[in-house]
């Protein structure tokens, strides 16, 4: 069979999804799919059960089963939050602001996304990633592994499994952790709420994992350092209040919403 018939053939769902599992069935380049290929037997049957999966509003990266965030390659699956663009504009805007960080800490790690992408930008830092979902650690762990960088893992609640000597040491902290109030899951399309709950929703108002970040941020960083978290855009001056600890500023994600509390340790 030809890969144009098959994309035709799935009138249900955005055309450029049903490419998108077409390349990931056949392991053909967009182009040549696009232009028409043939299909092994094999391949239509992994198509259909992609198309299928889709249908029943798994995410469309959980399916394809790896997504590109800055310099790295990430395998996400039901473990973790599909990273997001704003995300990756997070850790833009931390290589821009920390020129070169000794001590990078990511909070809330999930796919390893920030900290691994981190790590393959500033080789000699020592950088450690947490998250309290035992499986996203196993994930960032598996993707520190599969792009080769050496990234310390823990398995816990927030600062809790941080080795004391880096209180006071920390260049650069990431987090973006679950901001979503409880009550807002209900608004969220199908495929997001595949996602894990843990990862989405930080309790009854929202903000609650982003204060307890904030409460205690200025103890690990040195001074002069840096924090940079994601926050909803429906909870803005709350978040930057969290941080009155540091010089805190909110900054905009590459659509203008504001997304991020920028906060500096204050030098005393
Ligand atoms: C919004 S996801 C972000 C994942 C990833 N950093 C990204 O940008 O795609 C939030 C992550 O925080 C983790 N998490 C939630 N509460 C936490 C806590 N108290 N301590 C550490 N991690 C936590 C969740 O398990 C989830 O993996």
């Amino acid at each position: 069979m030809r890969s144009t018939d098959l994309v035709t053939s799935v009138d249900d769902l955005p055309h450029h999804e049903v490419v998108r599992l077409m390349v990931a069935a056949t392991g053909h380049h967009r182009t040549d799919v696009l232009v028409g290929i043939d299909v092994t037997p094999e391949q239509v049957a992994r198509f259909g059960g992609y198309v299928e999966r889709r249908r029943a509003n798994e995410p469309l990266q959980y399916i394809e089963g790896s997504v590109p965030f800055g310099p790295v390659d990430l395998v996400v699956d039901h473990r973790v939050l599909v990273p997001r663009p704003e995300t990756e504009y997070l850790f833009e805007l931390a290589v821009a602001r920390v020129e070169s960080p000794s001590v990078i800490v990511d909070l809330c790690t999930g796919s390893g996304n920030l900290a691994l992408a981190l790590a393959s930008v500033h080789p000699d830092a020592s950088v450690y990633a947490v998250d309290l979902s035992g499986d996203a650690a196993a994930v960032a762990l598996e993707n520190a592994r599969r792009n080769g960088l050496d990234v310390v893992v823990l398995t816990g609640d927030l600062y809790e499994p941080l080795p004391e000597h880096l209180l006071g040491s920390v260049d650069l902290l990431v987090a973006n952790p679950p901001y979503l109030a409880a009550d807002e899951v209900a608004n969220l399309p199908p495929d997001v709420l595949a996602e894990p709950r843990g990862a989405l929703v930080a309790g009854e108002r929202g903000d609650e994992v982003l204060e307890r970040i904030a409460a205690d941020v200025h103890r690990w960083l040195q001074p002069g350092g840096v924090v940079i978290c994601e926050i909803s855009e429906y909870a803005v001056e709350r978040s930057l209040a969290h941080f009155e600890n540091l010089d805190a500023v909110v900054e905009k994600d590459l659509t203008g919403t504001e997304r991020f509390v920028v906060g500096c340790r204050r030098v005393e």
